[in-house]
């Protein structure tokens, strides 16, 4: 039997409508538009505030967006993951209440916890089912509602993320074409530096524990930077060095949104040229899964049949690693 491939045939982004500008931002801490749009590149990011709405609503929107689009029938979706660190509940997982919400009854799903990484891993994960011709029609989220989680009376996070996500359905070819290869990392003495701390079983939330502010974000930001732009352009070298390719052959560098200044350290390390370089960081902050598949969705008009793509994260964990896609259409 030939080799499969598993090919992305369609993707769509989420982003609520509500827009907190670096201005709201002046008002609510000590900070200022130029602060936040020099050190981060940031202008806007998206907020998701409906009433008793959570991230599998986000996800939804996307997953409804992508199966119209695609010309899919919920029932013929064969497995859905979810990629998140802010899922409805600690348990159960996003990724089967998505599969409620949608009417995808014949598929079973799970969550990928991987923080900003966690769109690259799920994508690799749900490739592989498909390559190995166990499943046809798999839905990949990457999508986070970090406003549930963040405190916006810290200025050293709350100006950094956003919420909102995207969804990729993964079918097979037997042209090459979609996920090529990946190359992924860990290192969990990263945790010390980028964590939340109360709510799971280490430290279950308590009356002291939300008074301490441990239910938000916690990110020292220095060590996280450096580690973010080494482990982006190591893994990059990595993936491009065994497919024996070079910065000319990419068409398009796809970075994980976290800070504009990485992205930039990122591209001048490699010589990427700034044209190939995918920026949507200004209108969304970091929504941690979700800035991958939210590039993917702004940018899919510009995308040839053929295109060499790299997509590259650092996240949470420590997570890392860089995919190589070629895209389908
Ligand atoms: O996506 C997951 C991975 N996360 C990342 O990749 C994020 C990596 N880190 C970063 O992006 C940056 O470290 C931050 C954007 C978080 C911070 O930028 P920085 O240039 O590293 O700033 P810093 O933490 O070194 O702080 C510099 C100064 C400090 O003041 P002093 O001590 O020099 O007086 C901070 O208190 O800037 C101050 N500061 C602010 N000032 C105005 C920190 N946040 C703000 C703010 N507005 N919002």
């Amino acid at each position: 039997m030939s080799k499969l491939f598993a090919s992305i045939t369609g993707v769509q982004g989420y982003v609520p409508d509500t827009v907190l500008t670096n201005q709201d931002l002046e008002k609510m801490v000590e900070t200022s538009d130029e602060w936040i749009t020099s050190r981060t590149g940031i202008k806007t990011r998206h907020i998701f505030k409906e009433e008793g709405k959570a991230t599998s609503d986000m996800a939804l929107r996307a997953v409804e967006g992508l199966l119209a689009k695609t010309g899919t029938k919920p029932e013929e979706v064969d497995l859905l993951l979810c990629a998140t660190i802010t899922g409805d509940m600690v348990f159960p997982d996003t990724a089967n209440t998505v599969c409620d919400k949608a009417g995808i009854k014949n598929a079973f799903g799970f969550d990928i916890n991987a923080a900003c990484s966690g769109f690259l891993y799920a994508l690799t994960t749900g490739a592989k089912f498909v390559e190995s011709g166990s499943h046809k029609k798999v839905i990949v989220i990457g999508v986070d509602m970090m406003s549930s989680i963040i405190d916006y009376t810290d200025r050293t996070t709350c100006i950094i993320f956003g919420d909102g996500g995207g969804a990729v359905l993964l079918e097979p070819s037997a042209e090459r074409c979609g996920i090529i290869d990946s190359v992924f990392h860990g290192d969990g003495s990263g945790r010390a530096y980028l964590n939340m701390k109360s709510g799971g079983s280490l430290s279950p939330t308590t009356k002291e524990s939300v008074e301490n502010k441990e239910h938000f974000v916690f990110q020292d930001g220095r060590p996280v930077f450096k580690a973010a732009v080494s482990g982006m352009v190591g893994s990059i070298k990595e993936v491009l060095d065994r497919n024996e390719l070079a910065i000319d052959d990419i068409d398009w560098l796809i970075p994980h949104q976290a800070n504009m200044r990485i992205i930039n350290s990122v591209g001048s390390m490699l010589d990427f040229p700034e044209e190939k370089v995918i920026v949507n960081i200004q209108k969304y902050g970091n929504t941690t899964a979700g800035t991958l598949p939210l590039c993917l969705s702004d940018f899919e008009h510009q995308f040839k049949k053929g295109d060499k793509i790299l997509l590259t994260a650092f996240g949470g964990g420590f997570t890392w690693g860089t995919t190589l896609i070629e895209w389908a259409y």
